[in-house]
This record gives C-alpha cells, sequence and structure tokens, in this order.
C-alpha cells in the first residue's frame, strides 16, 4: 500500500522537464482506437520464430533486438496474441521511450507517462527491470525511482492519498539500455510458455515455448510420422499435436490484460471463441514418444491429456536402445539429457550410438537434436549436420542439430 502526498509529484517536477523528456515518447499512441505498439519477447535466438508466428497472424514491419520484437497492432489484438503465439515468452504494450541517463530523467519519464489512463486506483503495482549498456546499472534503484514516480503520478491525477493495492496486478516493466529507458507494460501475466497443462516435475523439462519452437522450425508438418524416443514430459510431442490440430497454446489460460479497461470483454471472448472453432478435430495425426523412465511416460499421458491431444499421441515406456523403426519416413525430435552428473559421458555416448545405428540406413528420417553436447556430431555419423542453430534452454547455450531426411513421395503419408 502506497500513502503520500498527492501534491509532491507537482513541486520535483518541472513542465518544462517533462516536456522536453517526453519527446521521444509522443511519437507512442494510446489512444483506444489507434494502433499501439507491442513487443513480443523471446528467449534469444528465437527471434525469426516469432517473427514468423507474427507474419502468420497479419502483423508486418517489426524493429527486432535481442529477444524483443516490435511492431504496430491495435489493443484489440492483445487477446488473439497472447492466446495464439506459441513460441514469444510475453507480449508487452509499450508504454514510452524517454532518454534516462540519470535517475531525474527515468523520474521524469516516467512521471510524464498518463499512469492515471493505465493502472485503476487499486491496482497491485509490480516493477520490473533491466538494464544494459548504461550509466544508470543498478537495477533495483531504477526500479523503485519507477514505482515512486508512477505512484506519485497516480496519486496526484487521482487525487487520492491512498493506493491500497488490493485488486489485480499491474507489471511494469522499465528496460534502459544504452541510457534510453523504454517502459511497458505486460499484458500476459505469467509467462507464454504456462500453459497449463504441465505440473513440472521429473528431469529438466524443456519450456512450452522452445518445444514449439523445435517443432516449427522443423519440416514435421501434421502428415509426417513424429517420434521423441526421451520424451520426458512429452513436450515436444505435446506442442507438435497441438499444431498439428491448431489447438490454440492459450485457450486455458487467463491473461494480466484481461483486467485492462481499455480492452473490452468482448474482445476476449471472441478471440477465444475464433481459437475454439479453428481446432481441427482429434485423429489423423501420428506422434510417438517413449522413455525409459515409466514416471516420465504416466506425467506424458496426464500432460497430454490435460492439453487437449490425449488421443493424438501414443506413449510407451522404452529404453532407446529397444527401440525398432520399421517405417521409411519420419522425423526425430528429441532433446536427451544434459550429462551433468557422474557416469553420465558414458550413458550420452551410448545414445548417440544407439541414435546413429537406429538411423543409419534410414535416408528418409530426419533428426532434429537439441544439446549443449559438442560431441554429438561426432557420433551421428549419417553425414555433416545440414544446419546447426545455436538456442538457449534454461540459460544454457545449447545446439539444435538438424539433419535433414529424404521427404516422402507426396501421396504418402509418413
Ligand atoms: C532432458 S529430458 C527430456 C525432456 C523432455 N524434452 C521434456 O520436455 O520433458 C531427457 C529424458 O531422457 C530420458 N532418458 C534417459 N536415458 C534414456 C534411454 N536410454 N532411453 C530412453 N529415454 C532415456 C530421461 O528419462 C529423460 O526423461
Amino acid at each position: 500500500m502506497w500513502k503520500g502526498s498527492a501534491g509532491s509529484l507537482r513541486s520535483r517536477v518541472t513542465r518544462e522537464r517533462l516536456l522536453s523528456n517526453f519527446s521521444v515518447a509522443k511519437d507512442i499512441k494510446l489512444s483506444k482506437t489507434g494502433l499501439v505498439k507491442l513487443i513480443a519477447t523471446s528467449t534469444f535466438g528465437l527471434e525469426a520464430v516469432v517473427k514468423r508466428e507474427l507474419e502468420a497472424l497479419g502483423f508486418t514491419d517489426y524493429v527486432t533486438a535481442d529477444g524483443r520484437i516490435e511492431f504496430d497492432a491495435s489493443f484489440d489484438d492483445i487477446p488473439r496474441l497472447n492466446i495464439s503465439l506459441r513460441t514469444a515468452d510475453r507480449v508487452l504494450l509499450k508504454i514510452a521511450k524517454f532518454p534516462a541517463a540519470d535517475f531525474d530523467q527515468l523520474f521524469d519519464g516516467t512521471s510524464a507517462v498518463p499512469w492515471e489512463e493505465w493502472i485503476p486506483k487499486d491496482a497491485m503495482i509490480t516493477v520490473t527491470g533491466k538494464c544494459v549498456r548504461s550509466v544508470l546499472m543498478s537495477v533495483r534503484a531504477c526500479q523503485s525511482i519507477v514505482k515512486k514516480a508512477l505512484v506519485e503520478r497516480l496519486m496526484a491525477r487521482l487525487a487520492t492519498s491512498d493506493l491500497p493495492e488490493t485488486g489485480p496486478e499491474f507489471i511494469v516493466e522499465i528496460a534502459i539500455t544504452k541510457d534510453v529507458a523504454t517502459i511497458t507494460l505486460d499484458s500476459s501475466g505469467a509467462g507464454l510458455h504456462k500453459r497449463g497443462y504441465r505440473l513440472d516435475k521429473g528431469e529438466a523439462p524443456i519450456r512450452e515455448t522452445m518445444a514449439a519452437a523445435l517443432v516449427l522450425l522443423s519440416f514435421w508438418d501434421r502428415d509426417r510420422i513424429l517420434m521423441d524416443p526421451m520424451c520426458g514430459a512429452g513436450t515436444i510431442l505435446i506442442e507438435a499435436a497441438m499444431i498439428g490440430r491448431n489447438i490454440a497454446p492459450g485457450l486455458n489460460r487467463s491473461f494480466a490484460a484481461e483486467a485492462w479497461p481499455q480492452i473490452d470483454k468482448k474482445a476476449w471472448e471472441d478471440a477465444r471463441q475464433a481459437a475454439q472453432a479453428a481446432i481441427l478435430p482429434e485423429g489423423g495425426l501420428s506422434i510417438f514418444g517413449s522413455d525409459i523412465d515409466p514416471e516420465r511416460i504416466k506425467d506424458s499421458k496426464a500432460n497430454a491429456q490435460r492439453a487437449g491431444v490425449g488421443k493424438d499421441i501414443t506413449f510407451e515406456q522404452k529404453d532407446i536402445k529397444d527401440l525398432w523403426i520399421d517405417r521409411q519416413y519420419g522425423v526425430i525430435i528429441s532433446n536427451p539429457p544434459y550429462g551433468m552428473h557422474i557416469g553420465s559421458l558414458k550413458e550420452l555416448t551410448e545414445i548417440y550410438v544407439t541414435l546413429n545405428k537406429m538411423l543409419k540406413n534410414k535416408s528418409g528420417w530426419s533428426l532434429y537434436f537439441l544439446t549443449p553436447d559438442q560431441r554429438f556430431p561426432d557420433f551421428f555419423k549419417r553425414g555433416k549436420p545440414d544446419k546447426v542453430r545455436k538456442l538457449f534452454n534454461a540459460n544454457i547455450e545449447v545446439n539444435y542439430y538438424q539433419y535433414f531426411g529424404e521427404r516422402p513421395p507426396r501421396a504418402e503419408k509418413s
């Protein structure tokens, strides 16, 4: 809860300084009917995949920086984007951009934002932050300056000395890069990887957004066989099945922007109804998962069920060494254990050797393998990888090794 003097803002910030510092922010239109600037954030290395998703949703003209893709949209696009994007972490609304080489500039620029149009009186206000290559490098100090400026402005404009913070959470992000501050409001709330189908236990499950990206970066499509022989929580296969059936990843969760008064409830209802209507019926997918650990198979089945794709994937407890491929064409997407414990290098090597044997004479099979272990290509001897993409999984640098198999003849499903 914030209590204080509603008049203190005026005494701290002169009108002239407000205007000069707000000059960069003036190009950001915040009218309900006009365009707004949105920023889709992503894991480093996935920007191109997010961009492709945005293009498919009809957006154009992006400005891309590390992990941030900025584009024009309307308010009513916010529900559709949150519900549909598979590989983005969050959707942020850009509120202001201004120079912030010192705390005064940061305070004044923040004070110039019409917060009273955005944040209701009872909002619980959380300020997150990051500073990159800037004079202001103390994230905590910047967060508290922004919160103070914001709260003082709100109290002044709402003519109150009491902000109880008992209502919905509003997450404000302050990002300072090269002494320029960008202020955004987080429309997603919980990260978009939280689809709601996974209970998160077991060994190193991959993020849902990363799993979706691995599928979208592959040449798999719903007419082809897909396997993950070390499926863990089943994430890669579940994301693939959702892509195959056109199930929007955010259909079964809520978003921070549902509390924003600027977005009609109807826009959320319409977006959910449209996503629901676009779902393809079950049946028709050939997706198979296995894992040596019976507990992981139990989890996978339960996760797939919760995601609405329980009947689209066949799971089986099996050591990869006992797997046998009898089809001519197919796709494997997998991420093996990362080998952080003693003895694991030997286990990993055995897995690589097994994969090599399994796919040796299977030129119709593609392999997509995500691992930080750079020894992998030495063991998978079918040839050099056709592509290697550097990605970050849980902050670990990993390589996505891609070996393209021959494509099946058109009519044959595999
Ligand atoms: C990094 S986790 C995979 C995570 C998975 N992508 C997910 O989303 O949960 C690696 C998995 O490989 C499995 N595994 C380890 N050795 C195996 C083997 N010889 N055969 C099959 N699965 C194995 C482990 O039980 C573990 O679930």
